[in-house]
């Protein structure tokens, strides 16, 4: 079946959590579908994961549109979820609604998602307005690493805990059909998911938000640069990789491989010809 903004919002009143995680092409984005993830999010983690920057600032819209491409070629059942880069919002709500645009035009996703809280509500009102579905993404925004001083869990303090509750409720009436609660203690997450009526997408959040999200290279244990302490690692795809990368090469040094099951035929008779 396919999941839309509607099926999400039914999830969360029906209490079946939502499932997501990331994919940044087609293959990985099909296998995913298969299994029967409700929405996959192309995100600008892609810089880091894919790219091996040490952070999301460098991705840009054509990366963006590159990658949602191939995942939505893979992908049929799952909603698209495209990241908006940094700098393609923040600048003005014409910049936010014109690459919203070309995410949908272009890149074939079925809403953006964006960072921020009341700084950012012009924009997700005016993308909506332009019948963009908008994904919200509050508490940790990675897009700020900067303004943060690095990656830490925010909304410890009352006073940051009260902000980040105020803008759930902020982007929620901006219109966002969902808001991604990232790096914040489980007790605010459960707050938040109690406090508004759409969908909260949990990372680092704990159990008690409406559904989780996690970047694939991290739960598959295939990114050896760092594992935030959120992450589980579900399966251990990097060591299969290198154990099958191995084998490949051990079999061609010791003419193993290819053998005669994955070889092509020519007739005795035209190849003694040539000889
Ligand atoms: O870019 C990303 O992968 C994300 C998720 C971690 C929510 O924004
Ligand atoms: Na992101």
């Amino acid at each position: 079946m396919k999941n839309t903004v509607k099926t999400f919002q039914q999830q969360k009143d029906e209490h079946k959590k939502i499932t997501m995680l990331t994919a940044y092409d087609y293959s990985t984005a099909k296998i995913m579908d298969k299994a029967g993830i409700n929405g996959i999010l192309i995100g600008d983690s892609l810089g880091m994961v894919m790219l091996g920057y040490e952070d999301t600032l460098s991705v840009t819209m054509e990366d963006m549109i590159h990658h949602t491409k191939a995942v939505a070629r893979g992908a049929k059942e799952a909603l698209i979820v495209a990241d908006m880069p940094f700098m393609s919002y923040q600048t003005s709500i014409y910049d936010a609604v014109y690459n919203a645009g070309r995410l949908i035009k272009e890149g074939r996703a079925q809403a953006v998602k964006l960072e921020g809280g009341a700084s950012v509500c012009p924009q997700i009102k005016a993308i909506v307005d332009a019948s963009i579905p908008v994904m919200a993404h509050i508490g940790l925004t990675p897009q700020s690493v900067n303004a943060f001083g690095g990656f830490k869990v925010q909304g410890k303090s009352e006073e940051t805990a009260k902000r980040i509750l105020e803008e759930a409720k902020q982007v929620e009436k901006a219109g966002a059909f969902a808001v991604v609660l990232e790096c914040v203690p489980e007790k605010l997450a459960e707050l938040i998911t109690k406090s508004i009526n759409i969908p909260t997408i949990g990372i680092g959040a704990g159990p008690n938000c409406d559904g989780q999200i996690l970047v694939y290279q991290d739960m598959l244990d295939m990114y050896g640069d760092f594992k935030p302490k959120f992450v589980k690692q579900f399966a251990h795809v990097g060591a299969e990789m290198e154990k099958g990368i191995k084998e490949y090469i051990k079999e061609t040094q010791d003419n193993v491989f290819p053998s005669q099951e994955h070889v092509f035929k020519i007739d005795d008779e035209v190849i003694k010809k040539l000889y």
